[in-house]
């Protein structure tokens, strides 16, 4: 896919970042493990804390998209999704499957110079805004990024947004994909953040 390849040239810059993000998350992926179970659940009851965590298998992209389109259903005006993992783990190929099952104008890609598009819906229903932080160094405020829509009616899904956009919404979806054993195997974590997310079942 050329999304992929576009980002192929920059491979030198991006090992490294790769390598580090991998290393913090997973730091910080254990200690919300434990967080969520001694902190968070000073509010929610550990029942509701199982149900805010799903993990997925995908053994291949068109899995992935899948899985994307069957996350859409769950998915509605003012919601935001944080997209983490590795270059390449298949963030963007799981935002085409959200695309479809949103039902709006694409075709999502990862252009190299744009942090953020917007893809209206073709159905009457919201739009996808389409955030890609990579090059962004800092806090985002996706406002300032001055779109052509309304962030409360639209899906908004950004992807290396991780440790940049919490500020945005006290509700979130994270996502975060990792590479498997096998070549094309993805791993597939979904977690809801925020009371938006507390009732709602991700398996
Ligand atoms: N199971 C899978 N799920 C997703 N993508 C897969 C899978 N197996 C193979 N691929 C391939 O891996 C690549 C994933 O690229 P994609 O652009 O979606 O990654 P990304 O996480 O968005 O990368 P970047 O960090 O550059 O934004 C695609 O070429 C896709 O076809
Ligand atoms: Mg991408």
């Amino acid at each position: 896919m050329t999304t992929g390849a576009s980002r192929a040239a920059e491979s030198g810059a991006a090992e490294s970042r790769a390598t580090g993000s991998g290393a913090t998350e997973s730091g910080a992926a254990e200690s919300r493990a434990t967080g969520s179970g001694a902190t968070e659940s000073g509010a929610a009851e550990s029942r509701g804390d199982e149900l805010r965590t799903a993990e997925f298998r995908a053994a291949t992209a068109e899995e992935t998209r899948t899985l994307g389109a069957r996350l859409s259903a769950l998915l509605g005006p003012g919601d935001l999704v944080v997209l983490s993992g590795p270059l390449g783990a298949g963030k963007t190929t799981l935002v085409q499957g959200l695309a479809e099952g949103l039902k709006v104008r694409g075709p999502i890609t990862s252009p190299t110079f744009v942090i953020a598009r917007v893809h209206p819906s073709l159905s009457g229903g919201p739009a996808l805004v389409h955030v890609d932080a990579y090059r962004l160094g800092g806090f985002v405020e996706v406002d300032d990024l001055d779109l052509d829509a309304s962030l409360e009616e639209s899906v908004t899904v950004v992807e290396w947004g991780e440790g940049l956009v919490e500020g945005l919404s006290e509700d979130r979806l994270e996502v975060h994909i990792e590479r498997g054993a096998e070549d094309e195997e993805r791993l597939v974590r979904l977690s809801g953040v925020g009371p938006r997310w507390s009732a709602v079942s991700l398996a």
